[in-house]
């Protein structure tokens, strides 16, 4: 601690660090960024400049080492992440991590064992759950759900009783997102994992803390273990979610979309910007602010055609590479209020949003997944692994 303030190193200073880590903690009047470390010294050392972080070191043992540091946050790839939390649980360092938390089952109960004996914080940021427009959509549903509104018009078979699985609630999640930019190192097996492991666990997360307390039961999956696939999740309650994943589509569209029917109604999220309410009498639609909109006063306007007319332009203007692009255009995937959360579980020794067992159980869906795919058939979620006895 420094003055009240929190005392951070940011380990691993890549492209999502610079997205989100980064911006993020430097937003943050309560946290004091200390050390940038990262292998590559050019990158912990304009990570350090741009984020005002007194020491730039190749080597995060220096950062975890130094006593007045109270917190790491990891974007390294993913078979980084478990050295660096064994050695930040052994000097008792709250860790913030990416997705996914673990690439094996053994990793992931080592995550755990290690938080545990260590009374650290830990925090996956498998950040949907956290997003404004989700929270509200699962609100909304939650609503709907306990009383039920139609529309007048609604046809109603009145000859016959509701059926059961007239009350179940089902989630689609469609994905489409464009592979040439996918790098070996995603779809190196002992690396990345490949796309379900590497991307879908935040999709397999998302439908868990949807549908929660129900727990999932059932996996299956079809399609490649590395690119694209299909995934649906059963619950104990009857609820189902379905993932449609391509790597075939364009950046020139949203990547993410989302749909949930329930109770005779259709709540649909467009990619964190707008939701748009079908069924209900006098609920239409909520729209949410970007996380980071330099086009705001250009292309004024919300919602999802104005994000997609502001999406339009910036691409007009990228010329080869739309990465050189210098103007942000971030719709809010709760990214920052995950990191929020995280730290105010570590100032009033609460919950952190998404722990080690939600990682350890976004892992083990993934994996069941890849079973699936593997073996052409479904496969149960046991009680015994979902809620692992650990010692
Ligand atoms: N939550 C999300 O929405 C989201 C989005 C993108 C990426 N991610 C995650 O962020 C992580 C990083 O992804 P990226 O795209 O920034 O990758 P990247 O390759 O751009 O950055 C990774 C950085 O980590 C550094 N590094 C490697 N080993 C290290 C070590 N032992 N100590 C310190 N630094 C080390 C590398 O030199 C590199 O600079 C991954 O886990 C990825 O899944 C999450």
């Amino acid at each position: 601690m420094r003055e009240n303030r929190l005392v951070g190193a940011q380990i691993g200073c890549g492209a999502f660090a610079r997205e989100q880590h980064l911006p993020n903690m430097a937003s943050m009047g309560d946290v004091c960024l200390k050390y940038c470390c990262d292998p590559v010294a050019e990158q912990a050392a304009s990570a350090a400049r741009e984020y005002g972080a007194e020491r730039p070191v190749a080597d995060f043992r220096e950062a975890v080492a130094d006593p007045e540091v109270d917190f790491l946050t990891i974007a390294t790839p993913h078979d980084q992440h478990l050295p660096i939390i064994q050695s930040a649980a052994a000097h008792g360092k709250h860790v913030f991590c990416e997705k996914p938390m673990a690439m094996t089952m053994p990793e992931a109960f080592e995550v755990i064992r290690l938080v545990k004996h260590s009374g650290i914080k830990f925090c996956v940021d498998l950040n949907r759950r956290m997003a404004p427009s989700m929270k509200a959509l699962r609100e909304r549903v939650h609503r709907q759900q306990a009383s039920p509104r139609h529309q007048p018009w609604r046809y109603v078979e009145t000859d016959r009783e509701e059926l059961p699985e007239e009350t179940h609630t089902h989630l689609l999640i469609r994905i489409q997102d464009e592979s040439s930019s996918y790098r070996m190192i995603h779809l190196d097996p002992a690396h990345g994992g490949g796309q379900i492991l590497g991307e879908s666990v935040h999709w397999l997360d998302l439908a868990c803390w949807f549908f929660a307390p129900a727990r999932p039961v059932e996996v299956t999956a079809w399609g490649g273990v590395r690119m694209n696939h299909g995934i649906n999740l059963k619950f104990d309650n009857g609820d189902s979610a379905t993932l449609d994943f391509s790597s075939c589509g364009t950046f020139d569209f949203p990547k993410e979309l989302y749909e949930v029917t329930s109770r005779a109604a259709l709540f649909r999220n467009l990619f964190f910007v707008e939701n748009r309410y079908y069924g209900i009498p006098g609920l239409e639609k909520e729209v949410f602010p970007l996380q980071h909109d330099d086009l705001r006063s250009a292309i004024p306007g919300e919602g999802f055609d104005a994000f997609l007319a502001k999406s339009q332009a910036r691409a007009r203007q990228a010329g080869e590479n739309l990465r050189n692009v210098p103007q942000r255009l971030v719709v809010d995937k709760g990214h920052r209020n995950m990191m929020r959360g995280f730290f105010e579980a570590i100032r009033v020794n609460g919950r952190t949003p998404c722990d080690e067992y939600c990682g350890m159980q976004a892992t083990l869906l993934a994996l069941l997944a890849i079973q699936s795919i593997k073996t052409r058939s479904t496969l149960p979620v046991l009680m015994e692994e979902w809620r692992p006895a650990i010692v």
